[in-house]
Order: structure tokens, then C-alpha cells, then sequence
């Protein structure tokens, strides 16, 4: 479904991704994990473009980001989905919910009229466990487990078939975590999405992701299906960011 190969990004004289190959199949589930600063964010933002690759290639059905016509391109970008670490951050403080919601249906033509958007807008925080009261609100207004589901929603908006999760429970309270990141796990099986999860959390790791890539310095140094990354590690890396999370020792 979606591929990296090869990919390098600098920014300046810093090479923060140095050469990084990873392939997630349609349906599947791929954590990137490693220190903070080894380039996992780097990556993804890579992938949707919203940095510059030195090298290297992304692929998307098969298909070359280099070869893309503008449509394929166009297409590519409404596929493939991201959702961020910081939410409340990543949603216009200036803007109510609905308006977020009908901007990313209006960007790619989702739905025309005022009350199709209505409805769909309405459909979309259902499916994210939000009422259609949210609609009226400003970011502001929310907390951060309900900022990260209207930034599902915006994602959802345009009918995504890849979602790239970029430590979408890092910034939340302890308590919330566990339910966006079930709430993540019930989109992607009914909607059948594929999934990138960066995630610090190994224990998350081992019970959502098929896959498993151990980034660390711009490279991945492990990889492999994640319960047997994580229940028996090769790299040094992999075993430090193990002993990292206290909750694993109950897993392994
Ligand atoms: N916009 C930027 N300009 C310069 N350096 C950056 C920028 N974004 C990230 N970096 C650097 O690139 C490296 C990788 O960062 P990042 O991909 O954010 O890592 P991670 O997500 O794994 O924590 C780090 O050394 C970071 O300081
Ligand atoms: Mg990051």
C-alpha cells in the first residue's frame, strides 16, 4: 500500500533520516518507534510532504511519488492521512469544529451543499465518539482526548486509506490515552485503513501494531514482526527503549 526506500532528508548540514526503507501492506498496522530525535517525525512528514526528501523514493499502490501524474498526486495526498502529536496545535484556534470538518471536505470535493457537509460533518464526530454539540465549539474549548478526535475527523473527512499517526497520544493524560488509541484501533478495522503508528509506548507497540521498525541516529536498526521485536531484541537500541517502559515487564 504505502513504501519508503531509500529515504534521506537533511536539514542543512543535519542528515536527520539517512536512509530509511519500510513497506505497510493494505490493512496493516506498522509502529516506528525510537528515541526522541532519531527521525521518526522526519519520516512520515516525508511521506505527505510537508518536508523535502534529499533521496530516495515513496511509493504508493505500487506506484512512484516521482512518476505520479498531478491527479495521481492529488489523490495520493487525500489517501494518505496524518494525524499529530500536538492536536490541540494542529486545528485553527480561530475555527469551530464544523468549519474544520467542512474545510477538509471542501479541499477535495468530498460532499457538496450545505446539508450533505452537515451531515457528513456529523457522521464524522460519531465515528470519532463526539457530539454533534462539538460542532459549534473552538479547540479551545476542548480538551486534548477531544481535540485528537476531531483531528481523526478532519483525517477521516476525506476518505482516507492510509493513516500515518505521528505520537497521537503522547501529548494526553495517562488516563485518555488508552481510549484514542482504541478509538484509533475501531476506525482502522471498520474503515479497514492501513496504519503507521509512531508511538513511544512499546507496550501500545506490542498490542496494536503487526510490525514493528526501530529507528535510531536516521536509520532503522530492527525490524520485524512486534511481538517478537519486542519479546526478543536483537539491537541495543530496541533493549534500551524496552527497559524504558516499566509496563512492558508485565507484557514479556
Ligand atoms: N525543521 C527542522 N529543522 C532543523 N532540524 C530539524 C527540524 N525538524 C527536526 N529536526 C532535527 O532532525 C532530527 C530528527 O527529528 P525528528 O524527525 O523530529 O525526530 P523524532 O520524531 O524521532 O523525535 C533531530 O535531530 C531534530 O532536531
Ligand atoms: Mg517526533
Amino acid at each position: 500500500m504505502l513504501a519508503v526506500s531509500d529515504l534521506k532528508v537533511r536539514y542543512g548540514a543535519v542528515e536527520a533520516v539517512r536512509g530509511v526503507s519500510w513497506r505497510v501492506a493494505a490493512g496493516e498496522t506498522l509502529g516506528i518507534v525510537g528515541s526522541s530525535g532519531c527521525g521518526k517525525s522526519t519520516t512520515v512528514r516525508a511521506v505527505v510532504g510537508l518536508v523535502r526528501p534529499s533521496s530516495g523514493e515513496i511509493f504508493f499502490d505500487g506506484c512512484s511519488c516521482h512518476a505520479m501524474t498531478a491527479a495521481a498526486r492529488r489523490t495520493f495526498r487525500r489517501r494518505v492521512q496524518m494525524v499529530f502529536q500536538d492536536a490541540p496545535g494542529s486545528l485553527n484556534p480561530r475555527m469551530t469544529v464544523r468549519a474544520i470538518l467542512a474545510e477538509a471536505l471542501m479541499v477535495h470535493r468530498m460532499v457538496s451543499g450545505r446539508a450533505a457537509v452537515e451531515a457528513r460533518c456529523c457522521e464524522l464526530l460519531e465515528q470519532v465518539g463526539l457530539s454533534n454539540a462539538a460542532l459549534a465549539q473552538y479547540p479551545r474549548e476542548l480538551s486534548g482526548g477531544q481535540c485528537q478526535r476531531v483531528s481523526l475527523a478532519r483525517a477521516l473527512a476525506v476518505e482516507p486509506q492510509v493513516l500515518l499517526a505521528d505520537e497521537p497520544v503522547s501529548a494526553l493524560d495517562v488516563s485518555v490515552q488508552a481510549r484514542i488509541i482504541n478509538l484509533l484501533r475501531e476506525v482502522q478495522q471498520r474503515l479497514g485503513l492501513t496504519l503507521v503508528l509512531i508511538a513511544h509506548d512499546l507496550a501500545v507497540v506490542r498490542n496494536v501494531c503487526d510490525r514493528v521498525c526501530v529507528m535510531s541516529d536516521g536509520l532503522i536498526v530492527e525490524e520485524g514482526p512486534a511481538a517478537e521485536v519486542i519479546g526478543n531484541p536483537q539491537h541495543e537500541q530496541t533493549r534500551l527503549l524496552i527497559a524504558a517502559v516499566p509496563s512492558i515487564g508485565a507484557l514479556t
